[in-house]
């Protein structure tokens, strides 16, 4: 099933919209970065053959959206990005990551956290899902504030990784 578009969402400061072709360079720049890859569990260096391949499959796929993260306050600025993937729709259920500010200058202004919670919005809102899930290094402090900060619960650690879970309110 060809991946279903969905229009930009919109907080306060935040606007996410979908991963485009014309992103990828800007997205492999900052995947690459050491301070970045090094809290993803594939954590190489990606050359931009392995970048674009995966990223075709990825434009195929109904069950994972990317979005670029902008800043509203300096219009279609991208600065990071964020995903929801590995969607089961029978089940209700979706993991949660992909997380990243790839623009210094945009690192700790609250961009992820707001990014995160107007994914959520979305993610029990009109997806209708009933748990979010995702695995962080149980080292990666920032990371793990946002996604506590958010609602996340810690479930399980096993190899240095925490597995954390959201469910819908009600
Ligand atoms: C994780 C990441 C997206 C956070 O980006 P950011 O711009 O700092 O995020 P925000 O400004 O929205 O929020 C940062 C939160 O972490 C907290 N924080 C920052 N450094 C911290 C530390 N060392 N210990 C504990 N909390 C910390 C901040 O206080 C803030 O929480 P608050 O809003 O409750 O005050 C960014 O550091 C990044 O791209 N990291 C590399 C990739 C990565 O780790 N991705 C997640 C993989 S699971």
């Amino acid at each position: 099933m060809a991946k279903r578009y969905i229009s930009p969402l919109v907080s306060n400061r935040v606007r996410l919209r979908l991963l485009e072709e014309a992103d990828l360079p800007m997205t492999l720049t900052w995947r690459n970065q050491d301070h970045i890859r090094q809290w993803f569990v594939h954590s190489a260096v990606l050359t931009w053959e392995q970048h674009h391949t995966w990223c075709q499959q990825y434009f195929q796929r109904d069950n994972d959206f990317i979005f670029i993260i902008e800043d509203r306050q300096e219009p279609h600025r991208p600065v990071g990005q964020i995903s929801l993937y590995n969607i089961a729709w029978g089940r209700q259920r979706a993991e949660y990551g992909r997380l990243m500010i790839g623009e210094a200058s945009a690192a700790g202004k609250g961009f992820a956290k707001e990014a995160t919670r107007l994914l959520l919005d979305h993610a029990f809102g009109p997806f209708g899902l009933a748990e979010v899930y995702l695995e962080v290094f149980a080292q990666n402090a920032p990371a793990i504030a946002i996604y506590r900060g958010c609602g996340f619960r810690e479930v399980a650690e096993q190899n240095g990784l925490k597995q954390m879970i959201m469910r819908a309110a009600g």
